[in-house]
Order: structure tokens, then C-alpha cells, then sequence
């Protein structure tokens, strides 16, 4: 086998997060060097607690989580609205043992990527679930750690699809526009999956039903989670099912094969009331400058799904059923 690919995981689970998560805890293609939760779907002190209990449900209590920025960069904070009042739908997980570690994410991120930097570590990854805080204020903190930096892979932002927050704007980006710009404008290799890509892979109740049969008590727990998930956007979307958001970055990872993707060069707008957090594309070069990002505009969304159904099934061959 290839060498696992290093990553830190940067979220705010969120029920989404959460399966991105389980996903990546079973793939031996990923070492996990770190998990950062941030301030978005919830408060920090909530997506610290559920980043927490989401490891001990899926058996990595190994992996150290740091704690991120209580607060968006520039912006008020803003939480998510279908993630139920914990984060984590009406999934109720016991009290973590785990605890978060003394250090901090911004301190986690330079450690590991200015390691990597100075040809002393990895590089590494960055997996990013959540508003992109963390990895703004570790860029503005320490500029040289941008070369540990291998590829960022993002959930966020919406290019041809609409807002879901906003008309215009993705959660993601809307709750940190700042951030976003400043991760945009680092001239860092990036995979961007927007709305564009995660309104593609709409989680049917057949498929929550799939994943209820497909193990034991951890699959068991992602369908109540799809489930809560399923129930809220069916009502938001005027169609049956929910779209599979932040999954798709554990995906891409593991097959890149069942994406397609363009280059472009990506704004986000962080001043017109409007608008703000919009992220615009420059598909062809009209702005002058250089691309910095891949966008994902295809999925192969039947793909995705097995991926998933798959990757639980292996909790109950691990015996955690
Ligand atoms: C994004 O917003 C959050 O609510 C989800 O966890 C996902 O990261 C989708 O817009
Ligand atoms: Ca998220």
C-alpha cells in the first residue's frame, strides 16, 4: 500500500463534519495528525465537545484535538441552523473521556506545517469542514508555514448554485468571509468543493435506510444523523433528501477519481451587505491574475454513496458494532 496521506482535519461538527469524519477515521489511506474544531455550526465550546465525542464514537480517541478561534476573524459569529441544538441533530453521545489538548489549533498548525516547512515533517493536508479561521490566522500568525501546506481541500463557497445561507453565500464562507479571502489569496494549491459539487450527492431516506442496515451501532448512529439531516433539507429544498456536504472532502481524498473539477481564479466578497461572503470565480482569466483553486463541478454521486456505505461497514469488521 502507499504510504498514508497526512492530514488535519479543521471543522465545526456539525452533523455533516461528523460523517466526514467517521468516514476518514476508518481509511487507513489517512493518517489523522490532528483535528482543529473552530467556531461555525456552533459555538466552540459545543463543536470541541462533539469533535471530541465523534472520536470516542468512532474508536480514534489516539487522534490530539486543539481547540480553535472562538470567533470569526473580522465578523460577528454566525451558527448553523439544521444541525439541532447540540450540533449533532437529536443524537445524544455520552460525555467525552477525551480531552481537547493543552495547546491550541493555531499552535497545532504551525507546529506540524512549519515542521514540514523547514523539510523536518510532512506536509500535510488540510481538510477543512468548517469556516476557514483556523488556517487564516495561523497563515497571518506564521506566513512561512504556507510551504508545510501539500493541498488544502475545502468545503465551501457556491459558484453556479445559489447561496444556502444568504442568496449568495455558502455557511461556510459567510460565517468568516475574511478568513476565506485570506486562505483564497495565499496562492496555496486548493480543491474547492462548493454547493456547486455537494448539491450533486443528495442523501435520499434510502440511502439513510442503506446506511441503517449496512453495520452496526456506529452506522446506526450516521443514519439517525442522516436521518435529522434528511428531514430539515427536504423541507428546505423542496425535494426529498439532503446534500452530503462536507463528506465530500473525505471522499475526494480517497477517490479523486469520481470528481471533476476546472481551474479558477476565487474571490469572496467581504464588504456589500448583500453579498457578503459570496465567492466569485474568474473561469477564464479575465481579472489577469493566477488561479488559486481547482473547483469541483462534477461528482459522481452514486459513487460517493457506496464509498460511504462501505467505509461504515468496516466499523462492525473492527468490532465496533
Ligand atoms: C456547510 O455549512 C455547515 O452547516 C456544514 O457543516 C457544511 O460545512 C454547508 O454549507
Ligand atoms: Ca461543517
Amino acid at each position: 500500500m502507499t504510504r498514508p496521506t497526512p492530514v488535519i482535519y479543521d471543522c465545526d461538527p456539525g452533523i455533516d463534519d461528523a460523517i466526514a469524519l467517521l468516514g476518514a477515521f476508518v481509511s487507513p489511506e489517512l493518517d489523522i495528525r490532528a483535528i482543529t474544531p473552530v467556531c461555525g455550526n456552533q459555538p466552540l465550546d459545543r463543536t470541541l465537545r462533539n469533535a471530541l465525542q465523534i472520536c470516542e464514537l468512532g474508536g480514534r480517541d489516539d487522534i490530539p484535538v486543539h481547540a480553535g478561534c472562538h470567533r470569526p476573524l473580522c465578523r460577528e459569529p454566525i451558527h448553523g441552523q439544521f444541525h439541532g441544538a447540540t450540533g449533532l441533530g437529536n443524537t445524544v453521545l455520552p460525555a467525552p473521556r477525551k480531552q481537547a489538548e493543552a495547546t491550541g489549533a493555531i499552535a497545532c498548525l504551525a507546529d506540524h506545517l512549519g515542521r514540514a516547512a523547514r523539510g523536518e515533517g510532512d506536509r500535510i493536508t488540510l481538510c477543512c469542514l468548517g469556516p476557514l479561521t483556523n488556517i487564516a490566522m495561523a497563515l497571518r500568525m506564521y506566513p512561512e508555514i504556507a510551504g508545510g501546506i501539500e493541498r488544502i481541500v475545502m468545503m465551501g463557497g457556491a459558484f453556479r448554485e445559489p447561496g444556502n445561507r444568504t442568496l449568495t453565500s455558502e455557511f461556510n464562507m459567510l460565517a468568516d468571509p475574511h478568513a476565506a479571502q485570506i486562505v483564497f489569496a495565499a496562492g496555496l494549491p486548493m480543491t474547492v468543493l462548493g454547493l456547486d459539487a455537494t448539491h450533486q450527492v443528495m442523501l435520499r431516506p434510502e440511502h439513510v435506510t442503506q446506511f441503517a442496515q449496512s453495520s452496526g451501532r456506529i452506522a446506526r448512529t450516521v443514519a439517525e444523523l442522516m436521518a435529522f439531516w434528511d428531514r430539515n433539507d427536504a423541507a428546505r429544498y423542496g425535494s426529498r433528501g439532503g446534500p452530503l456536504h462536507d463528506p465530500l472532502v473525505t471522499a475526494w481524498m480517497l477517490r479523486p477519481d469520481l470528481f471533476e473539477s476546472r481551474p479558477a481564479r476565487v474571490f469572496v466578497e467581504t464588504e456589500s451587505p448583500l453579498c457578503l461572503g459570496q465567492t466569485v470565480a474568474d473561469w477564464y482569466g479575465k481579472t489577469g491574475g493566477a488561479q488559486n483553486a481547482r473547483i469541483v463541478t462534477r461528482v459522481d454521486a452514486a459513487g460517493v454513496i457506496d464509498l460511504y456505505v462501505g467505509l461504515m461497514s468496516r466499523y462492525r469488521e473492527r468490532g465496533a458494532a
